[in-house]
Protein backbone atom coordinates (compact mmCIF):
# COMPACT_ATOMS: atom_id res chain seq x y z
CA UNK A 1 0.00 0.00 0.00
CA UNK A 2 1.11 3.35 -0.69
CA UNK A 3 1.48 6.15 1.99
CA UNK A 4 -0.44 9.54 1.41
CA UNK A 5 0.64 12.44 1.74
CA UNK A 6 -1.09 15.78 3.89
CA UNK A 7 0.58 19.30 3.11
CA UNK A 8 0.58 22.65 4.02
CA UNK A 9 0.94 24.51 0.69
CA UNK A 10 1.80 28.25 2.21
CA UNK A 11 3.19 29.54 5.32
CA UNK A 12 1.81 26.86 7.85
CA UNK A 13 -1.77 27.12 9.51
CA UNK A 14 -3.76 26.02 6.10
CA UNK A 15 -5.62 24.04 8.36
CA UNK A 16 -4.29 20.85 7.83
CA UNK A 17 -5.13 19.40 12.12
CA UNK A 18 -8.61 19.95 10.46
CA UNK A 19 -8.53 17.75 7.26
CA UNK A 20 -6.33 14.98 9.04
CA UNK A 21 -8.92 14.34 11.43
CA UNK A 22 -11.73 14.74 8.76
CA UNK A 23 -9.93 11.93 6.83
CA UNK A 24 -8.65 9.52 9.57
CA UNK A 25 -11.77 7.49 9.53
CA UNK A 26 -9.89 6.36 6.02
CA UNK A 27 -6.53 5.50 7.49
CA UNK A 28 -5.42 2.86 10.24
CA UNK A 29 -2.18 4.75 10.42
CA UNK A 30 -1.43 8.29 10.66
CA UNK A 31 2.53 9.89 11.01
CA UNK A 32 3.84 12.79 11.75
CA UNK A 33 6.91 13.10 9.78
CA UNK A 34 8.81 16.49 10.58
CA UNK A 35 8.98 19.38 13.13
CA UNK A 36 7.76 19.61 16.48
CA UNK A 37 5.61 21.77 19.31
CA UNK A 38 6.40 24.79 16.85
CA UNK A 39 3.22 23.40 15.10
CA UNK A 40 -0.51 24.15 16.53
CA UNK A 41 -2.66 22.08 14.38
CA UNK A 42 -6.81 22.66 15.54
CA UNK A 43 -9.65 20.26 14.97
CA UNK A 44 -13.17 21.17 16.05
CA UNK A 45 -15.82 18.78 16.67
CA UNK A 46 -18.64 18.41 19.15
CA UNK A 47 -18.07 22.21 19.88
CA UNK A 48 -14.63 21.60 21.42
CA UNK A 49 -11.45 23.02 19.51
CA UNK A 50 -8.41 20.76 20.03
CA UNK A 51 -4.72 22.08 19.49
CA UNK A 52 -2.40 19.30 19.34
CA UNK A 53 1.64 20.43 18.55
CA UNK A 54 3.50 16.85 18.44
CA UNK A 55 0.64 14.43 18.69
CA UNK A 56 -0.91 13.55 14.91
CA UNK A 57 -4.17 14.64 14.28
CA UNK A 58 -5.69 11.10 13.71
CA UNK A 59 -5.70 10.78 18.10
CA UNK A 60 -9.40 11.20 18.23
CA UNK A 61 -10.41 8.48 16.16
CA UNK A 62 -10.64 4.67 17.72
CA UNK A 63 -9.82 3.63 14.42
CA UNK A 64 -5.98 4.66 13.72
CA UNK A 65 -2.64 4.24 15.50
CA UNK A 66 -0.79 7.55 15.46
CA UNK A 67 2.97 7.60 15.11
CA UNK A 68 5.83 10.78 16.02
CA UNK A 69 8.36 9.48 13.12
CA UNK A 70 11.99 10.19 13.43
CA UNK A 71 11.98 13.14 11.82
CA UNK A 72 9.90 15.07 14.29
CA UNK A 73 11.55 17.06 17.70
CA UNK A 74 10.17 16.19 20.40
CA UNK A 75 9.77 18.05 23.73
CA UNK A 76 9.04 16.23 26.56
CA UNK A 77 7.34 19.35 28.24
CA UNK A 78 5.07 20.30 25.85
CA UNK A 79 4.88 16.68 25.53
CA UNK A 80 3.34 16.17 28.88
CA UNK A 81 0.97 18.92 28.46
CA UNK A 82 -0.81 17.59 25.37
CA UNK A 83 -1.35 14.10 27.20
CA UNK A 84 -2.69 16.34 30.39
CA UNK A 85 -4.99 17.76 28.21
CA UNK A 86 -6.00 14.67 26.29
CA UNK A 87 -7.13 13.22 29.83
CA UNK A 88 -10.67 13.97 30.22
CA UNK A 89 -11.18 12.67 26.74
CA UNK A 90 -10.70 8.86 27.75
CA UNK A 91 -8.55 7.94 24.75
CA UNK A 92 -6.68 4.69 24.95
CA UNK A 93 -3.75 6.74 24.19
CA UNK A 94 -1.01 4.00 25.22
CA UNK A 95 -2.46 1.41 22.28
CA UNK A 96 -3.13 4.44 19.36
CA UNK A 97 0.48 6.69 20.47
CA UNK A 98 3.71 5.39 19.44
CA UNK A 99 6.81 7.14 19.15
CA UNK A 100 9.31 6.62 17.04
CA UNK A 101 13.20 6.12 18.90
CA UNK A 102 15.14 8.03 16.48
CA UNK A 103 13.45 11.10 16.77
CA UNK A 104 15.26 13.79 18.52
CA UNK A 105 14.32 15.36 21.69
CA UNK A 106 13.99 19.04 22.63
CA UNK A 107 16.37 19.73 25.57
CA UNK A 108 15.41 23.26 27.66
CA UNK A 109 18.81 24.43 26.84
CA UNK A 110 17.58 24.24 22.93
CA UNK A 111 14.94 26.25 23.69
CA UNK A 112 17.03 28.52 25.66
CA UNK A 113 19.55 28.68 22.07
CA UNK A 114 16.38 29.19 20.23
CA UNK A 115 15.50 32.68 22.76
CA UNK A 116 19.39 33.52 22.83
CA UNK A 117 19.86 33.74 18.75
CA UNK A 118 16.71 35.33 17.91
CA UNK A 119 17.81 37.81 20.88
CA UNK A 120 21.26 38.78 19.13
CA UNK A 121 19.37 39.18 15.58
CA UNK A 122 17.43 42.40 16.64
CA UNK A 123 15.33 43.23 13.76
CA UNK A 124 16.93 40.56 11.66
CA UNK A 125 14.84 38.06 13.75
CA UNK A 126 13.06 35.45 12.22
CA UNK A 127 10.41 35.30 14.43
CA UNK A 128 10.61 31.38 15.74
CA UNK A 129 8.33 29.64 18.01
CA UNK A 130 10.82 29.67 20.61
CA UNK A 131 10.03 26.02 20.69
CA UNK A 132 13.81 25.35 20.10
CA UNK A 133 12.95 23.70 16.87
CA UNK A 134 16.30 25.55 14.81
CA UNK A 135 19.17 24.98 18.02
CA UNK A 136 17.35 20.44 17.97
CA UNK A 137 17.62 20.52 14.47
CA UNK A 138 21.43 21.33 14.24
CA UNK A 139 22.37 19.07 16.70
CA UNK A 140 20.88 16.67 14.90
CA UNK A 141 22.46 17.27 11.75
CA UNK A 142 25.78 18.30 13.67
CA UNK A 143 25.55 14.81 14.91
CA UNK A 144 25.56 15.66 18.70
CA UNK A 145 21.55 15.14 19.53
CA UNK A 146 20.10 12.98 21.61
CA UNK A 147 17.44 10.83 20.58
CA UNK A 148 14.01 9.32 22.27
CA UNK A 149 15.81 5.88 21.72
CA UNK A 150 18.85 7.48 24.37
CA UNK A 151 16.16 7.53 26.80
CA UNK A 152 16.20 3.64 27.04
CA UNK A 153 19.85 3.68 28.36
CA UNK A 154 20.93 3.77 31.82
CA UNK A 155 23.27 6.68 31.17
CA UNK A 156 21.06 8.70 29.36
CA UNK A 157 21.80 11.62 31.88
CA UNK A 158 25.30 11.67 31.39
CA UNK A 159 24.58 12.31 27.72
CA UNK A 160 22.00 14.86 28.61
CA UNK A 161 24.07 16.73 30.69
CA UNK A 162 27.34 16.69 28.48
CA UNK A 163 24.80 18.47 25.84
CA UNK A 164 23.55 20.98 28.27
CA UNK A 165 27.10 22.12 29.52
CA UNK A 166 27.97 22.79 26.17
CA UNK A 167 24.72 24.53 25.05
CA UNK A 168 25.54 26.96 28.22
CA UNK A 169 28.44 28.09 26.87
CA UNK A 170 27.16 28.43 23.98
CA UNK A 171 24.24 30.81 24.92
CA UNK A 172 26.97 32.32 26.69
CA UNK A 173 28.49 33.32 23.64
CA UNK A 174 25.60 35.13 22.48
CA UNK A 175 26.07 38.17 25.11
CA UNK A 176 22.04 38.78 25.29
CA UNK A 177 20.15 38.96 28.66
CA UNK A 178 18.08 35.72 29.35
CA UNK A 179 17.23 35.14 32.84
CA UNK A 180 16.53 31.24 33.67
CA UNK A 181 16.46 28.96 36.00
CA UNK A 182 18.34 25.90 34.57
CA UNK A 183 17.06 23.51 37.89
CA UNK A 184 13.77 24.32 37.31
CA UNK A 185 14.44 23.78 33.74
CA UNK A 186 15.60 20.40 34.11
CA UNK A 187 13.30 19.22 37.06
CA UNK A 188 10.52 20.11 34.28
CA UNK A 189 11.98 18.00 31.45
CA UNK A 190 12.76 15.27 33.83
CA UNK A 191 8.34 15.16 34.48
CA UNK A 192 8.37 15.54 31.22
CA UNK A 193 10.71 12.29 30.07
CA UNK A 194 9.29 10.36 32.68
CA UNK A 195 5.59 10.50 31.19
CA UNK A 196 6.96 10.20 27.49
CA UNK A 197 8.45 6.58 28.84
CA UNK A 198 5.30 5.48 30.01
CA UNK A 199 4.71 5.36 25.66
CA UNK A 200 6.02 2.82 23.86
CA UNK A 201 8.78 3.44 21.71
CA UNK A 202 9.12 1.77 18.24
CA UNK A 203 11.75 1.70 15.20
CA UNK A 204 8.82 3.43 13.29
CA UNK A 205 10.26 2.76 9.94
CA UNK A 206 10.61 -0.93 10.97
CA UNK A 207 7.05 -0.94 12.12
CA UNK A 208 5.27 1.01 8.97
CA UNK A 209 6.86 -1.13 6.58
CA UNK A 210 5.68 -4.25 7.80
CA UNK A 211 2.19 -2.27 8.17
CA UNK A 212 2.21 -1.50 4.62
CA UNK A 213 2.93 -5.23 3.56
CA UNK A 214 -0.08 -5.44 5.86
CA UNK A 215 -2.29 -3.54 3.19
CA UNK A 216 -2.75 -1.04 6.06
CA UNK A 217 -3.35 2.49 4.70
CA UNK A 218 -1.08 5.45 6.19
CA UNK A 219 -1.36 9.19 6.01
CA UNK A 220 1.66 10.90 6.62
CA UNK A 221 0.69 14.80 8.20
CA UNK A 222 2.94 17.19 7.72
CA UNK A 223 3.63 20.36 9.86
CA UNK A 224 4.62 24.26 9.00
CA UNK A 225 3.65 25.02 4.92
CA UNK A 226 5.87 24.51 1.67
CA UNK A 227 7.44 27.99 1.75
CA UNK A 228 8.50 27.35 5.15
CA UNK A 229 10.75 24.34 4.07
CA UNK A 230 14.31 24.38 5.08
CA UNK A 231 15.50 24.22 1.23
CA UNK A 232 12.70 25.73 -1.08
CA UNK A 233 11.26 27.81 1.79
CA UNK A 234 11.76 31.73 2.13
CA UNK A 235 15.31 31.28 3.49
CA UNK A 236 16.25 31.78 6.03
CA UNK A 237 12.66 33.01 7.57
CA UNK A 238 11.80 29.29 7.44
CA UNK A 239 11.17 26.44 9.81
CA UNK A 240 14.59 23.90 10.32
CA UNK A 241 12.85 20.76 8.68
CA UNK A 242 11.84 19.50 4.99
CA UNK A 243 7.84 20.09 5.12
CA UNK A 244 7.71 19.57 1.60
CA UNK A 245 6.66 15.98 0.40
CA UNK A 246 10.54 14.84 0.24
CA UNK A 247 10.36 15.35 4.00
CA UNK A 248 8.21 12.18 4.55
CA UNK A 249 10.68 10.08 3.17
CA UNK A 250 13.37 10.90 5.82
CA UNK A 251 11.09 11.98 8.03
CA UNK A 252 9.26 8.09 8.28
CA UNK A 253 11.69 6.21 6.29
CA UNK A 254 9.01 5.40 3.29
CA UNK A 255 10.54 4.99 -0.14
CA UNK A 256 9.61 7.61 -2.74
CA UNK A 257 8.45 4.54 -5.19
CA UNK A 258 5.70 4.49 -1.98
CA UNK A 259 4.44 7.46 -1.90
CA UNK A 260 0.72 7.51 -3.01
CA UNK A 261 -1.60 10.79 -3.14
CA UNK A 262 -0.28 13.94 -1.97
CA UNK A 263 -2.99 16.16 -0.62
CA UNK A 264 -2.07 19.78 -0.88
CA UNK A 265 -3.91 22.19 1.46
CA UNK A 266 -4.20 25.90 1.13
CA UNK A 267 -5.99 29.04 2.71
CA UNK A 268 -8.31 31.13 -0.10
CA UNK A 269 -6.21 33.65 1.05
CA UNK A 270 -2.63 33.73 2.78
CA UNK A 271 -1.42 34.48 5.80
CA UNK A 272 2.01 34.48 7.92
CA UNK A 273 2.97 34.45 11.05
CA UNK A 274 6.80 35.44 11.65
CA UNK A 275 9.12 37.54 9.59
CA UNK A 276 10.16 37.27 6.29
CA UNK A 277 9.05 38.23 2.51
CA UNK A 278 5.10 38.30 1.63
CA UNK A 279 4.47 39.26 -1.54
CA UNK A 280 0.66 39.60 -1.41
CA UNK A 281 0.39 41.03 2.39
CA UNK A 282 -2.21 43.53 2.88
CA UNK A 283 -2.03 46.76 5.40
CA UNK A 284 -5.47 47.54 5.06
CA UNK A 285 -8.91 46.84 5.73
CA UNK A 286 -9.22 44.03 3.59
CA UNK A 287 -6.33 42.56 5.32
CA UNK A 288 -7.97 43.34 8.92
CA UNK A 289 -11.50 42.22 7.83
CA UNK A 290 -9.57 38.38 6.78
CA UNK A 291 -7.61 38.81 9.96
CA UNK A 292 -10.80 39.30 11.84
CA UNK A 293 -13.01 36.69 10.34
CA UNK A 294 -10.72 34.12 9.80
CA UNK A 295 -9.57 34.82 13.47
CA UNK A 296 -6.42 34.82 12.21
CA UNK A 297 -3.97 34.22 15.78
CA UNK A 298 -1.17 31.71 15.76
CA UNK A 299 -2.60 28.33 17.38
CA UNK A 300 0.69 27.99 19.00
CA UNK A 301 2.04 31.41 19.85
CA UNK A 302 -1.14 33.09 20.27
CA UNK A 303 0.25 36.28 17.63
CA UNK A 304 -1.65 38.17 15.08
CA UNK A 305 -1.17 36.23 11.72
CA UNK A 306 -0.13 38.62 8.72
CA UNK A 307 -2.92 38.31 5.67
CA UNK A 308 -3.25 38.73 2.32
CA UNK A 309 -4.09 37.61 -1.24
CA UNK A 310 -4.07 34.57 -2.07
CA UNK A 311 -0.44 34.02 -4.15
CA UNK A 312 -0.48 31.70 -6.97
CA UNK A 313 2.72 32.38 -8.18
CA UNK A 314 3.66 30.63 -4.77
CA UNK A 315 1.29 27.94 -4.74
CA UNK A 316 1.94 27.02 -8.27
CA UNK A 317 5.71 26.43 -6.87
CA UNK A 318 4.24 24.40 -3.85
CA UNK A 319 2.29 22.46 -5.96
CA UNK A 320 5.70 21.41 -8.14
CA UNK A 321 7.92 20.60 -5.37
CA UNK A 322 5.07 18.79 -3.67
CA UNK A 323 3.98 16.82 -6.88
CA UNK A 324 0.26 17.68 -5.44
CA UNK A 325 -2.42 15.22 -6.77
CA UNK A 326 -5.52 16.90 -5.01
CA UNK A 327 -5.98 20.32 -3.57
CA UNK A 328 -8.06 21.41 -0.72
CA UNK A 329 -9.10 24.67 -0.39
CA UNK A 330 -9.77 26.44 3.33
CA UNK A 331 -11.73 29.18 5.10
CA UNK A 332 -13.44 30.41 1.58
CA UNK A 333 -16.36 31.54 4.25
CA UNK A 334 -14.16 34.01 5.37
CA UNK A 335 -14.30 35.81 1.77
CA UNK A 336 -17.71 35.96 2.22
CA UNK A 337 -18.62 39.30 1.92
CA UNK A 338 -15.74 41.07 -0.51
CA UNK A 339 -17.34 42.54 -3.87
CA UNK A 340 -14.31 41.83 -5.67
CA UNK A 341 -11.21 39.39 -4.43
CA UNK A 342 -7.87 39.26 -6.02
CA UNK A 343 -5.68 36.64 -7.11
CA UNK A 344 -1.94 37.54 -7.89
CA UNK A 345 -0.88 35.70 -10.75
CA UNK A 346 2.34 37.05 -11.89
CA UNK A 347 5.26 39.47 -10.30
CA UNK A 348 6.77 42.79 -11.73
CA UNK A 349 10.52 41.10 -10.48
CA UNK A 350 13.33 44.14 -11.29
CA UNK A 351 10.42 45.53 -14.07
CA UNK A 352 10.05 42.05 -15.96
CA UNK A 353 6.53 40.29 -15.45
CA UNK A 354 7.69 36.82 -14.20
CA UNK A 355 5.09 33.73 -13.26
CA UNK A 356 7.61 31.63 -11.33
CA UNK A 357 9.40 32.20 -7.73
CA UNK A 358 12.10 33.60 -8.44
CA UNK A 359 15.62 33.61 -5.44
CA UNK A 360 14.53 36.79 -4.18
CA UNK A 361 10.89 37.39 -3.12
CA UNK A 362 11.95 40.93 -0.95
CA UNK A 363 9.51 44.03 -1.46
CA UNK A 364 12.02 45.59 -3.11
CA UNK A 365 12.25 43.32 -5.67
CA UNK A 366 8.97 41.56 -6.29
CA UNK A 367 5.52 43.70 -6.70
CA UNK A 368 2.97 41.33 -7.08
CA UNK A 369 0.41 41.45 -10.29
CA UNK A 370 -3.43 40.89 -9.48
CA UNK A 371 -6.34 39.39 -11.44
CA UNK A 372 -9.30 40.45 -10.05
CA UNK A 373 -12.61 38.36 -9.61
CA UNK A 374 -16.09 38.74 -8.36
CA UNK A 375 -16.77 37.98 -4.84
CA UNK A 376 -19.46 36.51 -3.22
CA UNK A 377 -22.29 37.64 -0.19
CA UNK A 378 -23.70 34.26 0.95
CA UNK A 379 -22.69 32.53 4.30
CA UNK A 380 -20.84 29.20 3.24
CA UNK A 381 -20.43 27.93 6.83
CA UNK A 382 -24.42 26.04 6.68
CA UNK A 383 -23.48 24.59 3.26
CA UNK A 384 -22.80 20.55 2.92
CA UNK A 385 -22.75 20.23 -0.75
CA UNK A 386 -21.35 21.51 -3.93
CA UNK A 387 -24.28 22.27 -6.00
CA UNK A 388 -25.10 25.00 -3.17
CA UNK A 389 -21.56 27.49 -3.38
CA UNK A 390 -22.52 30.23 -4.71
CA UNK A 391 -21.45 30.41 -8.59
CA UNK A 392 -19.06 33.19 -8.02
CA UNK A 393 -16.64 30.58 -5.23
CA UNK A 394 -16.93 27.97 -8.17
CA UNK A 395 -15.58 30.30 -10.68
CA UNK A 396 -12.76 31.04 -8.02
CA UNK A 397 -12.15 27.37 -7.70
CA UNK A 398 -12.29 26.64 -11.49
CA UNK A 399 -9.75 29.47 -12.02
CA UNK A 400 -7.05 28.17 -9.59
CA UNK A 401 -7.91 24.38 -10.74
CA UNK A 402 -7.38 25.65 -14.29
CA UNK A 403 -3.62 27.77 -13.54
CA UNK A 404 -2.88 24.89 -11.03
CA UNK A 405 -3.61 21.72 -13.41
CA UNK A 406 -4.72 20.19 -10.14
CA UNK A 407 -8.55 19.35 -8.99
CA UNK A 408 -9.78 20.76 -5.67
CA UNK A 409 -11.23 17.50 -3.68
CA UNK A 410 -12.41 19.30 -0.48
CA UNK A 411 -13.26 22.62 -0.02
CA UNK A 412 -14.20 23.59 3.63
CA UNK A 413 -16.23 26.37 4.99
CA UNK A 414 -15.76 26.49 8.52
CA UNK A 415 -13.15 25.04 11.46
CA UNK A 416 -15.91 22.11 12.21
CA UNK A 417 -15.29 18.54 10.72
CA UNK A 418 -18.81 18.62 9.39
CA UNK A 419 -17.84 21.90 7.83
CA UNK A 420 -16.47 20.28 4.51
CA UNK A 421 -17.58 19.69 1.19
CA UNK A 422 -16.25 17.32 -0.74
CA UNK A 423 -16.02 17.28 -4.88
P1 LIG B 1 -2.79 23.92 10.82
O1 LIG B 1 -1.58 24.36 11.56
O2 LIG B 1 -2.55 23.80 9.35
O3 LIG B 1 -3.42 22.68 11.38
O4 LIG B 1 -3.84 25.11 10.98
P2 LIG B 1 -4.18 25.90 12.34
O5 LIG B 1 -4.98 25.02 13.21
O6 LIG B 1 -2.96 26.50 12.91
O7 LIG B 1 -5.00 27.11 11.77
C1 LIG B 1 -6.16 26.93 11.03
C2 LIG B 1 -7.29 27.68 11.76
O8 LIG B 1 -8.38 27.83 10.89
C3 LIG B 1 -7.81 26.93 12.95
O9 LIG B 1 -8.24 27.85 13.91
C4 LIG B 1 -8.99 26.15 12.38
O10 LIG B 1 -9.97 25.84 13.36
C5 LIG B 1 -9.52 27.12 11.39
N1 LIG B 1 -10.17 26.55 10.20
C6 LIG B 1 -9.82 25.44 9.51
N2 LIG B 1 -10.58 25.35 8.40
C7 LIG B 1 -11.41 26.41 8.39
C8 LIG B 1 -12.42 26.88 7.49
O11 LIG B 1 -12.69 26.30 6.44
N3 LIG B 1 -13.05 28.05 7.83
C9 LIG B 1 -12.76 28.73 8.96
N4 LIG B 1 -13.41 29.86 9.19
N5 LIG B 1 -11.82 28.32 9.82
C10 LIG B 1 -11.14 27.19 9.53
P1 LIG C 1 1.79 24.65 11.67
O1 LIG C 1 2.17 23.19 11.61
C1 LIG C 1 2.91 28.78 10.96
C2 LIG C 1 7.10 29.83 11.55
C3 LIG C 1 7.43 30.74 12.70
C4 LIG C 1 8.66 31.42 12.15
C5 LIG C 1 9.36 30.31 11.39
C6 LIG C 1 10.43 29.60 12.19
O2 LIG C 1 0.85 24.98 12.76
O3 LIG C 1 1.33 25.10 10.33
P2 LIG C 1 10.48 27.93 14.24
O4 LIG C 1 9.67 27.89 15.49
O5 LIG C 1 10.32 26.74 13.39
O6 LIG C 1 11.91 28.28 14.52
O7 LIG C 1 9.91 29.19 13.43
O8 LIG C 1 8.35 29.40 11.04
N1 LIG C 1 6.33 28.62 11.93
C7 LIG C 1 5.04 28.44 11.66
N2 LIG C 1 4.15 29.28 11.10
N3 LIG C 1 2.54 27.53 11.30
C8 LIG C 1 3.44 26.69 11.82
O9 LIG C 1 3.17 25.38 12.05
C9 LIG C 1 4.75 27.14 12.08
N4 LIG C 1 5.86 26.58 12.61
C10 LIG C 1 6.83 27.50 12.50
O10 LIG C 1 6.39 31.64 12.96
O11 LIG C 1 8.29 32.41 11.23
MG1 LIG D 1 -0.98 25.84 12.91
Amino acid sequence: MAVDLLLGLQWGDEGKGKIVDVLTKNYDIIARFQGGPNAGHTLEFDGIKHVLHTIPSGIFHDNAVNIVGNGVVIDPVIFKKELENLKKFNLDIASKLFISRKAHLILPTHRLLDAASEASKGKAKIGSTLKGIGPTYMDKTGRNGMRVGDLELENWKDKYRALADKHESMIDYYDVDLEYNLKELELEFCEGVEELKKLTFIDSEEYLHQAQREGKKILAEGAQGSLLDIDFGTYPFVTSSNTTAAGACTGLGVPPNKIGKVFGIFKAYATRVGSGPFPTELFDEDGKTMARVGNEFGATTGRPRRCGWLDLVALKYAVQVNGVTDLMMMKGDVLSGFKTLKICTSYNYQGKEISHLPYNIEPENVTPIYTEVEGWEDDLTKMSSDEELPNALNSYISFLEKELEVPIKIVSVGPDRTQTIHR
